[in-house]
This record gives C-alpha cells, structure tokens and sequence, in this order.
C-alpha cells in the first residue's frame, strides 16, 4: 500500500492545506494510507483531531517526508529560497505534488531532477474539459476573484447597493473587470451579488456571453480586429500599439469605475499594463484598483506587490496570495482537486503512470533524473528530448499554444 504524506506550508503566511479531512477519506478509498504533518490544517480552520477522525494519522515531518507520494500548496521554486532544507528527508522514489512555480523557478527543477524524485507541478494541468476537477489555477482563481471584491468594497468610501432609504438615495457602486477569465467572472458575480452594476472587457470576444451571463455588460472598444486568442483558449501577447490602443480607449471606463478589478494574464508573460498613472489621474478621488495580476509585475502601472499605494487619491492593491485569505474553501478546492488527479494515478494502492495520459504527461515535469517538460526544458536551454513517439510520448507533446489543450499560463 503506498503512502501519502501531507505537508504543513512553511512559506510566509501560507494559510492553506493540501488536503482537508474529508478527501482522507477518498484517497483511502484508493488504496493510499495517509499522513499529516502535525498542525498541518491548523491555519485552514482543520485541526489534527478532524484528520484522525477522518482515519489518517498525524505525524511529524519526517514521516511525511518519507512518504511515496508527499503533497503540498507551495513546494519548490513556489515555497521560496529555503526549498531544499524543507524537503531534507524526501525519499529518492518520491513522487512531489504540488504548485512549484514550474515556469517561474524552471532552475529549481534542474536541479531537482538530479535527486531522483518525480515532480507533479500542479499549474502544468492542462485547459481541457476532462482535466477540469483537478485544475487547481482556476480554484485558486475563483477564490481570488471573490476575494478581490471584498478587499474592494472594504477599501471604498461608499456602499455597493442601491438603496433607496429615508435619507435619500445611494447609488451603486460601479465595478469594472478588465480580463474575464476564471477569476474575473468570479469577481464579477460577487460584486453583482453585494449589489454593484458591474462591466468588463476582455480581449477575447468569447467572453462576452459568459460576461453577461453573471449580469455584467461588455465593454466593446473599437480596437483593430486580431486574432486574440490562441488554440488552448488562452489570450495571446499582442502588439505594444494595440495595449496602447486599449490602454486610451478603456481610460474613460476607468475614470467613471469605483472599483478596477485587473486580472489580465497572458501565459508565460509579464501581465501587460492596461492602467496607467494617467487613468489613476482621471478616477474620483477615493476609488479603488486591486490589481490580481501583481505577481506577474501588474496591470496598473502604480501597483505594487502586497502593497497598498495611494496615489492621486486612489488606492491601488497588489495582493500576491489572495487564496491564503480565504484558507478554509481554497484548501477545500485544492484538496479536492488533488484527489480527483490522483485517481488518474493510483490504483488498488499502486501508483501507475499511464504516459498515454495527457494530464498525466503535462504535470509529471520531472523524472528518471530529466526535467521532462518541453516548455520547461527550453526556459532552460536544454535540447529536447528524444523519444520514441509511442513509448514515450510525454516528452514531445507540442508546445504550449500549439495544441488542444495548452499549458496553464501562471506559476
Ligand atoms: P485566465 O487566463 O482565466 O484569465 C485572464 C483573462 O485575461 C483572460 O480571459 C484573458 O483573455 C484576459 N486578458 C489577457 N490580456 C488582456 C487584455 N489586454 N485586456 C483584457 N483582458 C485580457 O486567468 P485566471 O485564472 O482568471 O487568473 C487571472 C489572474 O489572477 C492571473 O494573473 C493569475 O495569476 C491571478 N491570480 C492572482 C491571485 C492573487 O492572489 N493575486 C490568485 C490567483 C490568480
């Protein structure tokens, strides 16, 4: 019977967990014996005595370490500089899964690949529908979308409903999304649903039915017709005249918004910068941009990472780690997310790989001592690896943008 190991985050104010009790229960079911790390759940709201309860046992971290497969939120590149003391004690045959910032920190893996363990990075999973359950980037997303809008609604000087009172009328609070992918549309429904009159743009006309579909109108801006979408779904980096384009155009959109959500990610890049200090200028004084794209350098051209900016009257947040502030659900997410990936992968208690499996051969970015990623490899100016198409299909699958499926864009 393998076993699985669950880590306690180490990363600075990491909140979340890889699995909460009631997936303990699931991975049993699949012939695995699991494992907690001592207080693992302790910041999610899941204390030791629920897992016991759930029939894992808790244990101290070299046990989990020494587990056949060990999971974690943040492992690698991901959970910063002191990776490698934290996982001091991984058995050679290990099998680590988790976000490992796989395009960001693509030496980490490089150097990884040379201990013997396997590697699951979890933001590789690919955008198709069969994929879904187990894509924790849009759990991750749909968190920080509806997280975005509290911190929002908290930092502005007004309410967000309509309310038609005995002192008057109040108005709402009119929120603007720039990008509606998975955490945009979240933000959307939530401010829809604390009463806001809420619009987006995205650059992929595809959005629009789903934009309208959380009560939200499309913004059209009269932008040169392009081809804004690659095969995978994703949006695709266009010309600097075009950002700049969009940039005036949607200046006047800003202006009127008392809330600016920015999300707007292209894979593998620097986020584009949508806002300028300029359209700042042209806000009311008091209104509010959460920039979601933080991390990747941001689409406000004022923001700063897990910083609070003031400036010309408006306050700009760059919040990094928006689902470590909602720890319970988000772990819940990922937990689940986990499980459903691993039904792909153990059976009766046995872990096999079944490199026919796109999922299977997307995420597993190291093993056998390579780094198996063609996307990785080339980050890391490594020759593509040679393999015999039907044996070993998992270490030329097209490149990211090139197929059905596509590799998730964040890290
Ligand atoms: P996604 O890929 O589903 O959505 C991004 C959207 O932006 C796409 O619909 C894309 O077409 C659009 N877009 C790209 N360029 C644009 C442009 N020039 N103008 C308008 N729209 C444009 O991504 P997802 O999963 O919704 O994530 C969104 C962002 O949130 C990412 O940057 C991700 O890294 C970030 N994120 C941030 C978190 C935080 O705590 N700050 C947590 C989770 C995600």
């Amino acid at each position: 019977m393998a076993t699985i190991g669950v880590l306690r985050e180490r990363y600075p104010g990491e909140r979340r967990v890889a699995i909460v009790p009631a997936t303990v229960g699931k991975l049993a079911k699949t012939g695995l014996e699991v494992r907690v790390e001592t207080g693992a759940g302790e910041a999610a709201g899941y204390p030791d005595e629920e897992y016991r309860q759930a029939g894992a046992s808790v244990v101290e971290r070299s046990q989990v370490l020494a587990c056949d497969l060990v999971v974690g939120v943040r492992v690698l590149g991901a959970g910063g500089d002191s990776w490698s003391s934290d996982l001091e004690g991984l058995a050679e045959h290990a099998v680590l899964i988790g976000m490992c910032d796989p395009l960001g920190t693509a030496e980490v893996l490089k150097e990884v690949a040379g201990r013997g363990w396997t590697v699951v990075a979890l933001e590789m999973i690919p955008r198709i529908t069969r994929a879904q359950s187990m894509d924790v980037l849009s759990s991750m997303a749909t968190v920080a979308g509806y997280r975005a809008v509290l911190l929002g609604a908290v930092e502005l000087p007004r309410m967000f409903p309509l309310l038609m009172t005995a002192a008057g009328t109040i108005t709402a609070a009119r929120v603007f999304v720039i990008g509606a992918g998975v955490a945009g549309l979240q933000a959307l429904a939530t401010a829809k649903r604390l009463g806001a009159t809420t619009q987006a743009y995205d650059v992929r006309a595809a959005c629009r039915e789903q934009v309208e579909s959380v009560g939200a109108k499309f913004i059209e801006l009269s932008l040169p017709e392009t081809s804004a979408e690659d095969q995978g779904g994703y949006a695709k980096e266009l010309a600097e005249e075009f950002y700049q384009k969009q940039r005036e155009l949607m200046a006047s959109v800003v202006a009127e918004s008392d809330v600016v959500i920015t999300t707007a990610a292209i894979p593998g890049k620097r986020s584009p910068l949508l806002v300028t200090e300029a359209a700042v200028k042209g806000m009311a004084p008091g209104s509010v941009i959460v920039d979601l794209a933080a991390e990747r350098g941001g689409n406000c051209e004022l923001t700063r990472p897990d910083e609070r900016v003031v400036a010309h009257g408006v306050t700009i947040l760059g919040p990094t780690n928006l689902p470590s502030e909602v720890p319970y659900h988000a772990s819940q997410m990922y937990s689940n997310n986990i499980a459903n990936y691993l039904r792909n992968v153990v059976r009766e208690g046995r872990i096999e790989w079944d490199w026919e499996d796109e999922i299977l051969r997307e995420t597993v970015v190291v093993r056998d001592g390579e780094v198996r990623h063609p996307r990785i490899r080339s980050l890391l100016g490594l020759e593509p690896l040679e393999q015999p198409a039907s044996a070993d299909a998992s270490a030329n699958p097209p490149e990211a943008g090139e197929t059905e499926s596509d590799s998730n864009p964040s890290t």
